[in-house]
């Protein structure tokens, strides 16, 4: 039987190939995906030591293949916008700043792979989960449910048995999109700001 392990595009940007090398997620590579870590990184002879996203959160299935299907709930859960795309005029309709839109494609960037949570001491997905909450909260297309979105990713993700963020910046360090931890605090203030309104 061949040895069971996830990849996709190979290019860096589905995020599928989940691999914990060498104490790294991902490898010992920055910015880089498991797909973009190439053979030439390593001497002959090194030992490398490839095992699975460790996170309970993400079960194994088999060998170094994990069910990171718990990412896919808390995108249902308020990983989108409710709106009417229309026509090619429409998408125009309403003005999105340069800098509001840069910001807005960073926190995009994020391909959830998971990283972020195998890096964690606590298995924490706050960084995933406010980036994917950042992306729309940027926008003003966003803005008319952020505070539905940002209650129910959370408490999705604390559902779904993730730690909570202590604020040690692994997952910051390894993520292969460079996400920020800025992130999060936009995430916590999205939240509190929730929490007054009800
Ligand atoms: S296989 Fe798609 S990111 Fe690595």
């Amino acid at each position: 039987e061949p040895f069971v392990f996830d990849h996709d595009c190979r290019e860096g940007i589905c995020g599928m190939c989940s691999l914990y090398i060498n104490g790294h997620p991902h490898g010992p590579n920055t910015g880089a995906t498991t797909c973009q870590l190439y053979m030439r990184k390593f001497n002959d002879g090194d030992v490398i030591t490839v095992e699975p996203w460790r996170s309970a959160a993400f079960p194994i299935i088999k060998d170094c293949m994990v069910d990171r299907g718990a990412f896919d709930k808390i995108m249902q859960a308020g990983g989108y916008v409710s709106v009417r795309t229309g026509q090619a005029q429409d998408a125009n309709a309403i003005l999105i700043s340069k800098e509001a839109a840069d910001e807005a494609m960073d926190c995009a960037t994020c391909i959830g792979c998971g990283a972020c949570v195998a890096a964690c001491k606590n298995g924490s997905a706050m960084l995933f989960v406010s980036s994917k909450v950042s992306q729309f909260a940027l926008l003003p297309q966003g803005r008319p449910e952020a505070a539905k979105r940002a209650k129910a990713m959370v408490m999705k993700m604390e559902e779904l048995g993730f730690g909570n963020c202590t604020n040690t910046r692994a997952c910051e360090a390894e993520c292969p999109k460079h996400e920020s931890i800025s992130n999060i605090a936009r995430l916590n203030r999205e939240f509190i700001k929730a929490k007054l309104a009800d």
